[in-house]
C-alpha cells in the first residue's frame, strides 16, 4: 500500500494486531496506527502486542465497524490524539465476516482523507485447477465466519482509482488496492 513515513493507517477488524508491526515498519514512530474491531478479546491481544513493543502510537476502538457512526469513531480517534480522517485504509480477512460489509466499506471511505489509499485482502472460492479445494476452502470460512461469496474487494474496484490487482493461492486470497 505504499504507506509513507508518518501516515495514518486504519487497521478495520484489526483482530490480534498481526497487521501492526508491518505497518508500523513503515509509518515510524511519527505515524499513527488506528484499529477497529467488534471484540474486546481480540483489542485484549492487540494491546498486549502494542504494549510489549511499546508503540505509543497505536490507538484501538472497540466498534462494529457496521453499525457504529464515523463521526463517533473519529471523534474517539481525535480524543485519542489521532486525526478524524486516516491516509490510507485496509481491512484484511474482516470483511467478510461482517454483516452487511458494505457499511463497513462505507465507514472506512468516511473515515479516509480526499485521496486516501483504501485496501481490502479477502477469501473466495478457488479457481482453476485449484477449485478442487473448494470444499477445504468454504469449511475454513464457515468455521471462520467468514462468508466465501461476499466478495468485499469489489467496492474497492467500483469506488476507487488506480487499482492494483493480486491473486494468490490459486485465486482463494483476492487484494485490491486503490486511491479515493
Ligand atoms: C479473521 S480476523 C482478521 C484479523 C486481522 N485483520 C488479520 O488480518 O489478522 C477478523 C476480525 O474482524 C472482526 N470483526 C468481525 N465483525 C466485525 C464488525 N462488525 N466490526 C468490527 N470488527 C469485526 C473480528 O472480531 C476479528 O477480529
Amino acid at each position: 500500500m505504499e504507506l509513507r513515513e508518518g501516515e495514518q493507517v486504519l487497521d478495520i477488524g484489526c483482530g490480534t494486531g498481526m497487521n501492526i508491526p508491518l505497518i508500523q515498519e513503515r509509518v515510524g514512530a511519527g505515524g499513527v496506527v488506528v484499529g477497529i474491531d467488534r471484540s474486546a478479546e481480540m483489542l485484549a491481544q492487540a494491546r498486549k502486542r502494542a504494549a510489549r513493543h511499546s508503540w505509543e502510537n497505536v490507538i484501538l476502538i472497540q466498534a462494529d465497524a457496521t453499525t457504529m457512526r464515523a463521526a463517533d469513531i473519529a471523534a474517539e480517534v481525535t480524543r485519542a490524539g489521532g486525526r478524524a480522517r486516516s491516509d490510507v485504509a485496509l481491512a484484511t480477512y474482516a470483511l467478510s465476516l461482517m454483516q452487511p460489509w458494505e457499511s463497513a466499506w462505507e465507514t472506512m471511505r468516511e473515515l479516509t482523507t480526499a485521496s486516501a489509499r483504501l485496501g481490502v485482502l479477502d477469501m473466495q472460492r478457488p479457481t482453476g485447477i485449484s477449485a478442487l479445494l473448494t470444499p477445504l476452502a468454504r469449511a475454513a470460512c464457515r468455521l471462520g465466519g467468514a462468508d466465501i461469496e461476499a466478495h468485499p474487494w469489489t467496492a474497492v474496484e467500483r469506488d476507487c482509482a488506480e487499482i492494483r490487482a493480486a491473486s494468490v493461492r490459486g485465486g482463494h486470497l483476492q487484494m485490491r488496492v486503490g486511491t479515493t
